[in-house]
């Protein structure tokens, strides 16, 4: 079983006139993941996603996606994008037919099409605007609609770049609140951002663009957040600022919030709040009561680092190959293989609670 999306090895790209985007970009990226790809403006996040759609062909480098070098049309179709500009995503003449586009290209029944594109409205918040034209709509609500087209094919991997900009707060807690459903469901989850509240919510795992369009940084979102060393670099963050809200506010997968302010403790500069330094020893799951909320938690825990294992043992496994040591080397694929059966066995064990 292939564990990873894609695949990127030495990856740069360079736009006709010899614009620069990215520079050498290793990146594996194992299926379910939720990773935040964060970088100041022009820093390459874009040409990233566009890369991960097979829209650009990397200048150098080589690319696997779905363990296979080819963009084939169905495994095209296994991903959706979230457009910068969602006006260059829409194309109907009403919001309704936009979201039935997608499934009746899957070949859905009309009236199956109608129905998923009406729940689909309902889930995002826009039912009035069916009838609407969606070139006449505000940016946030185009944004909404571009969300849905990606929600009404289903597909196994969503591109979404910078989806909560021109996003009204509610609207934006609304968003995080989705992909955080998406996650859950097993879904690969590539978000571009400069947002750096959202991304300890959205994702597991964040790398950090620089200015030049090199990987300065690749790890689980919380510690990326502390690096402010990077932040700088990567003109994330002021010189004069440093990022607290990470640490004085925790807002869980599952509606549990931490605030630091609210038990009266004041945030420590670069330390996290009490919960989450207890968070290996189980301090965070202390206020979960009962059996289903804690091992609600932590099957997710074990969902998220299970894909973080896997691309471990891979990794071994190709250094005990480099070893001349087959026999270890084929024992930590097959752990890693069977890292695949965990995963739909957690899933299961979830949908059993
Ligand atoms: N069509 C293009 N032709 C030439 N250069 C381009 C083109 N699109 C982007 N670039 C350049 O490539 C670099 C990376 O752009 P990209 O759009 O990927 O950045 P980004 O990180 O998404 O930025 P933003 O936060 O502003 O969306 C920038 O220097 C940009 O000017
Ligand atoms: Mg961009």
């Amino acid at each position: 079983m292939n564990f990873f999306a894609f695949e990127l090895e030495g990856i740069s790209f360079e736009y006709q006139g010899g614009q620069k985007a990215l520079d050498s970009v290793d990146l594996a990226i194992p299926f379910g993941e939720s990773l935040t790809v964060l970088g100041t403006n022009g820093s390459g996040k874009s040409t990233l996603l566009y890369i991960l759609q097979g829209l650009l062909t990397p200048s150098s480098g080589a690319i696997k996606v779905f363990g296979g070098k080819a963009f084939t049309p169905s495994k095209r179709a296994r991903i959706c994008m979230m457009f910068q500009n969602s006006q260059a995503q829409l194309f109907s003449l009403t919001v309704l037919d936009e979201l039935m586009f997608g499934p009746l290209q899957h070949g859905l029944a009309e009236q199956e099409a109608r129905g998923r594109a009406e729940d689909i409205m309902e889930l995002l918040g826009i039912s009035p605007l069916a009838n609407r034209s969606p070139w006449q709509l505000s940016g946030g609500e185009m944004k909404k609609v571009a969300l849905g087209t990606c929600l009404s094919t289903n597909p196994d991997v969503y591109l979404l770049d910078e989806p909560t900009s021109g996003l009204d707060p509610r609207s934006q807690v609304a968003l995080v609140d989705l992909v955080m459903k998406l996650r859950e469901s097993g879904k690969t989850i590539i978000t571009a951002t400069h947002d750096l509240h959202i991304i300890e919510d959205i994702s597991g795992r964040s790398i950090v663009i620089g200015e030049d369009h090199k990987v300065l940084a690749d790890g689980p979102s919380i510690e990326v957040l502390k690096m402010n060393d990077v932040l700088l670099k990567a003109n994330l963050i002021h010189e004069h600022s440093h990022w607290h809200e990470g640490y004085t506010h925790k807002h869980s997968h599952f509606g549990v919030h931490e605030h630091a302010a609210d038990k009266g403790e004041a945030g420590i500069e670069g330390q996290p709040p009490e919960a989450e330094q207890k968070f290996g020893k189980g301090g965070f799951y202390q206020n979960m009561g009962d059996l289903g909320g804690k091992l609600k938690i932590l099957l997710e825990h074990w969902q998220e680092h299970n894909a973080e294992h896997a691309k471990t043992y891979l990794e071994w496994a190709e250094k005990a190959q480099a070893e001349g040591r087959s026999e270890l080397a084929a024992t930590l694929r097959e752990i890693a293989r069977e890292s695949g059966r965990l995963e739909e066995l957690f899933r299961k064990a979830e949908s059993q609670l």
